[in-house]
Parts: C-alpha cells; structure tokens; sequence
C-alpha cells in the first residue's frame, strides 16, 4: 500500500477556522461533553418542536447561564441548531448522545487521557508516558491497569472491548477453519476471547499469556464460565525478550497487542510467536490499521489512539500502518498466507505462516 493522504486545498478562511477549532478543542470537548452528561442533548432530541433554554434550565434544574453558555458552543460544535430561540438537535448532536463509537471514545479521552495530556510534548521529547504520572509511577499502563481508579479502568475497558468485541464473532471461524486443537492467546488480558474460543468449540485448549495483574482477571471470569480445566494462563513480562514462551501451539492469536509494542518489540515479539507454533500452525494478527479503514471517522478515532499511546501507554507504540506491520512479519521470518479486511468495527486479520 502507498503512503498519501491528504491536500492543502481549503481556502485560508476556512484554514483559519479550522486552527480555531484546534486551539480551542479540550474547552469545547469539555463543553459537548457537559451537554452530554447533564441531558441537555437528550431533553432537546425529545422536544421534537425545539425547546428554548429557559425550559430546558427548568426542566433539568441547571441555571440557566449554564444551559446559555453550553448551548452557544453547541452551536458553533453544530451538535445544535436554533430558530426563533429554540434548539434543535442536529445529527453530530445525535451521534454525541447516542452513537456507541463516540461515546467509548469520548470516556477514553476524558477518564484515562485528558489529565495527563498536559504532558504529551514530554513524552515526544522522552519516549516515555509522561501522563502516565497523573495516577501513578509506573513504565506502561499496562503493569497499572488493575490498580487504576475503577473509572479510569472502566473506560479502558469500556474502549478496548468495543473495538475487539465486535471482531470476535468474525474472528472465531477464521481461526477455527484450521480445526487447531491448542491456541496461544497473547495478550488475553481478561480472558474473553479465550472464554469466546471454549464456547465456539468443545475441545479446544487455550493458554493465555499476560501480566500477572491482568491474568488475576482472566482466572476469575475463566472460572465463572466453567472453564478451568481447558483455559490456563502464563505469567509473563512480554518486554523482557530473554524469556521462552510455552510451545507447541496450532495457532498464536494476537488481538488488539502488537500495538501496544515498539516496532523494535514487536519485531522480538513475532520471532518468539514463530517459535511457538508447530510446522504447520499459523500466527493470526488482529490489528486496526489506521489506513486501512473504511470510514473518516475509523482513521481519525485511530490516529488519536496512537497519541494515547504515546503520552499514557508506553511512549513508544502506536496504531500502526499496515506497511510497518508487513515489513516486520517478513523481517521475523513469517509470510502472510491471507488477509482479511473489514473484520469488525475496523479490523484487518493477518493470518501468518512459516516462511
Ligand atoms: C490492548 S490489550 C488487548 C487485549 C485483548 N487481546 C483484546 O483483543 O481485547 C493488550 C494486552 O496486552 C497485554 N500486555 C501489554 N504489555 C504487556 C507486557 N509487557 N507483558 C505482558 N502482557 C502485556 C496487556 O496486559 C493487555 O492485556
């Protein structure tokens, strides 16, 4: 695939607009977000003749200054429109309020990233999480995920389930053509895909490798599914390269976790998946590629996600472009047997073979 995207054709009245909404973007998210959380969206959306702020104040018991100055933004996010001094919802409006998507999105950037953005262009300068100060001292989010205030973790959760959860259901045959009797589920963090592979087939032995604080988790759900005796873990720091990874699998499955790495890292991290499968098993990649999505809004939602990765995660990993991830399937010494698109909210599948 190429590497283009973009043009400069906008007018410079529309340039300097566009700058405005950029300067001004964490006050105006704040304020969508207000106009979320306190119903003033939905109470609109349901006053189907538009609804004046006066009423609106009434009805919510928010003063009205408050109402006034929200929805004067909300016009210029266009969430709103007005008429005779009435609101009306507009469709971004609706997508605000209702649209699953922005809503995960909108809880990732408020509860888990907005605090510790402040420090964004430290972490660029450092390659290091900077923001991951603002709850705590650790490398990655990822050794703090199960010690996080339960709202941050519950709009971390909330984020990463969204996205792998709506892939599962396609993922599943395509792992399962191969009839594999064993599965390597790297990064299985609390156990749902492998829960999800038991259910699909009765027979099937999965080992989940994670960090000790993630696989806590995983114990717990496996065993409420009644699944102990087919679904084990394996305690692991994945960054520390020296250590061996169990064998012998049919299939490695990688959801949602190459991201997470560097491309040095994940370059390590492919070798020992190669090493892992037998002669003929292969190594299933599930990954959003940033350009291969189908919609604007795909793309975008997944560029900010690298920054994530950046300032709270890890400092040094990103939503990659598919031609970085080929280069490094190649260099580990794996060829990609087949790809699928469109899998899920905005997955590819790259099933990978020995070469
Ligand atoms: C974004 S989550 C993906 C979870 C799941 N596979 C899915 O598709 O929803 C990445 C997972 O990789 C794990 N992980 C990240 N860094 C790790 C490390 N250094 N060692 C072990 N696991 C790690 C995290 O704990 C987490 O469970």
């Amino acid at each position: 695939m190429e590497y283009n995207f973009g043009d400069d054709k906008k007018s410079a009245y529309q340039a300097q607009f566009d700058a405005q909404k950029i300067a001004f973007a964490p006050i105006m998210f704040q304020a969508a977000r207000a106009l979320r959380n306190l119903g003033i969206l939905e109470k609109i959306k349901t006053c189907k003749e538009g609804i004046t702020i006066e009423e609106i104040a009434k009805d919510l018991k928010l003063l009205e200054y408050g109402v006034k100055v929200l929805l004067e933004a909300g016009l210029s996010l266009e969430l709103v429109y007005a008429k005779d001094y009435k609101f009306f919802i507009t469709k971004t409006g609706w997508f605000m309020m209702a649209d699953e998507l922005t809503k995960v999105n909108m809880d990732f950037t408020h509860d888990v990233n907005y605090l510790g953005f402040h420090d964004l262009e430290k972490s660029i300068v450092n390659g290091k999480p900077e923001g991951l100060k603002v709850f705590g001292n650790w490398t990655t989010v990822y050794e703090a995920l199960s010690e996080l205030p339960e709202q941050v973790r519950e709009s971390w959760f909330g984020f990463d389930h969204y996205y792998s959860d709506n892939s599962f259901p396609v993922a599943l045959p395509v792992l399962f053509e191969s009839n594999p009797e064993k599965i390597l589920d790297i990064g299985g963090n609390t156990g749902k895909f492998s829960i999800k592979c038991a259910e699909y087939n009765p027979d099937v032995k999965i080992t989940i490798l994670d960090l000790p604080g993630q696989l806590k988790d995983a114990y717990k759900n496996i065993e409420e599914h009644g699944f102990s005796d087919r679904i084990d873990g394996y305690a692991i720091n994945l960054l520390d390269h020296t250590k061996k990874y169990p064998t012998g699998y049919d299939i490695v499955w990688m959801s949602q976790f190459l991201d997470c790495f560097s491309q040095e890292d994940i370059l390590e991290l492919l070798k020992k998946a190669k090493k892992a499968i037998n002669e003929n098993g292969a190594v299933y990649i599930m990954e959003t590629f940033w350009d291969n999505q189908l919609t604007d809004a795909g793309r975008y939602s997944l560029v900010a996600t690298s920054l994530y990765f950046t300032c709270i995660a890890n400092g040094n990993s990103q939503m990659y472009h598919t031609n970085d991830m080929y280069k490094l399937i190649e260099k580990a010494g794996l060829k990609i047997e087949k790809i699928y698109n469109k899998v899920g909210v905005s997955h590819t599948i790259l099933k990978c073979v020995i070469n």
